[in-house]
């Protein structure tokens, strides 16, 4: 079950961005140049000197389709900005914004020894974090468990009972008999929507990721939890249910003052940031101090479910209809890492079947049509592509779907995976700037994290540019001049994120604070 094990002293720095690009040639550099950081215009046919017009002209109508200008992105952010403030209200809106419960930012000398617990999409990660004594440090122990795609869409039962077995058996790695063990503090990142009306309990508002479990939205997640854990005499108490965007914010806050938002951009996509009690009238009527801080989990991946300002492409609709929880995570489907492969591999089949082109004309494209056969992974190897001749691509077509794309075919696969890459990182850049203008943060870092964050070619600076466009930030004097807002690698958010909570919340508790405590018993 276990895949590896490692222990790590990790640097109390967040890793610095870096992208894997191979060396890149002259001309590719220039057709970077041309096409990647030029979004501002709509509707460009690239001078693609060998492509023949037919297909030129599907080229023409991708870039129409997926291209959103600077106009568009701010009446995008304009929206963004009204929907977080309605899903703060009493009403509410189709953007949750869920109260985490988690009132404070680390001050750095947090200490003590914490479990960690990650349900992520692909894999389960348990982790052993211990805050030490240097301000900022920390020491942590770490497995990761493969997370079986059939429980993905099976039993809850199944589910927790998984769970329950992997910590056991970190537990009895690491400390040998658990009969003795008193029962360690544990911060469980349950990166789905949850409501929580305290922090150590969330019902699950709906599955997201492809997540499909009956029996569990509707519910309060950790009392299932709880019971696989008594079942097999874990010795575990929960402190805080966590969603990844706050364990990211508080991670990221532990070593950089100036993080005020933590973003994901992985197999799903979110954020959090910190609000004033005062500003949240969902919670007036719990008469908390109004400076107060709470982190709110914007879980913005459902930002215009009514579909009023996306601009959506026949794809992005397929996409929905066919997802197991269609109407749900509007933005959130136009731009993770869980949908990207998706969005390409449809607008290919669409090029072979409907249009007069017919790309990949008499092949065989019978692998191409499998659902959620390409993941991001395979976009970002086609932008990577460094070859003029972009032989990379034609390999990785040959090789994973059967299919010899001509030349003028491998130009129009290259062009669209960069349109669907910067839509996503120029949509991602409408949150980011939203949250900014609803907090008047002027200047501020925010740590981001995930697979199409931390991998994906180009997501950084496409996502950069969109910001200043949308904010109308002046040009810059030099080029390595720090952006006003800048999104940063962040610090481990679901490991270290979730410790520090864990340990913030245990340090409220004994001062006395038990605004959303639902068991104080487990604080002793
Ligand atoms: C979930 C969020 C999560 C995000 C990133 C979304 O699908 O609803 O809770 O933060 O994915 O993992």
């Amino acid at each position: 079950m276990r895949n590896h094990t490692r222990t790590h002293r990790l640097s109390q720095r967040a890793a610095p961005f870096t992208t894997t690009t191979k060396a890149t040639s002259q001309a590719e550099r220039a057709r970077r140049l041309r096409y990647n950081f030029q979004p501002v215009l709509t509707c460009l046919v690239g001078s693609f000197a060998d492509v023949p017009q037919d297909l030129l002209k599907e080229i023409q109508e991708l870039e129409c389709l997926f291209t959103i200008d600077t106009a568009k992105l701010k009446q995008i952010t304009n929206r963004f900005q009204a929907e977080l403030d309605k899903g703060l209200s009493v009403e509410g809106g189709s953007i949750p914004m869920n109260p985490t419960w988690v009132m404070s930012f680390p001050t750095g000398y947090e200490t003590g020894t914490y479990l960690a617990l990650d349900m992520g999409g692909t894999n389960l990660r348990v982790c052993q974090i211990t805050l030490t004594e240097q301000k900022s440090e920390f020491d942590i122990i770490q497995s990761k468990y493969r997370m079986p795609e059939e429980l993905k869409t099976g039993e809850a039962d199944e589910l927790w009972e998984y769970i329950a077995d992997c910590l056991m058996q970190f537990l009895e790695t690491h400390h040998g008999d658990t009969s003795k063990l008193e029962k360690l503090p544990l911060g469980f990142t349950f990166s789905y929507p949850a409501t929580q009306n305290y922090v150590d309990a969330g019902i699950l508002q709906r599955w997201t990721k492809g997540f499909d479990i009956a029996g569990v939205e509707g519910h309060n997640v950790v009392p299932m939890f709880e019971a696989a854990l008594a079942a097999r005499g874990v010795p575990i108490k929960l402190a805080a249910l966590i969603n990844d965007t706050t364990g990211t914010l508080i991670a990221s806050a532990y070593t950089d003052t100036k993080m005020k938002i933590g973003c994901i951009f992985g197999t799903g996509c979110n954020a959090a940031y910190m609000e004033d009690c005062g500003s949240i009238p969902k919670l007036a009527h719990l008469n908390l101090p109004p400076d107060t801080p709470m982190a709110i989990n914007c879980e913005w991946g459902a930002f215009d479910n009514e579909h009023q300002v996306l601009p959506r492409t026949p794809y992005d609709i397929t996409i929905d209809k066919d997802s197991p929880r269609p109407g749900q995570q509007a933005f959130e489907k136009m731009i993770a890492g869980l949908y990207l492969g998706e969005i390409f591999r449809l607008v290919m089949v669409d090029l072979h079947d409907n249009h007069e082109t017919h790309i990949f004309a008499n092949q065989d494209i019978s692998k191409l049509r499998k659902a959620y056969s390409l993941d991001s992974s395979f976009l970002s190897a086609i932008e990577e592509d460094p070859y003029e001749n972009l032989s990379e691509t034609f390999e990785l077509f040959q090789n994973k779907l059967d299919i010899t794309p001509s030349l003028p075919e491998l130009e129009l696969i290259r062009r669209t995976a960069e349109l669907i890459g910067t839509r996503a990182a120029r949509l991602s850049a409408c949150g980011v700037a939203a949250i900014s203008r609803k907090k008047s943060y002027n200047t501020c870092h925010v740590g981001a994290d995930g697979s199409v964050f931390n991998k994906y070619p180009n997501f950084k600076a496409r996502g950069a540019l969109a910001l200043r466009e949308i904010l109308d930030w002046p040009e810059k004097n030099d080029p390595k001049e720090d952006d006003p807002i800048e999104i940063l690698a962040a610090e481990d958010g679901s490991g270290v994120g979730a410790a520090l909570i864990a340990a913030l919340t245990l340090q409220r508790v004994k001062n006395g604070n038990m605004h959303g405590i639902l068991h104080p018993e487990n604080y002793q």
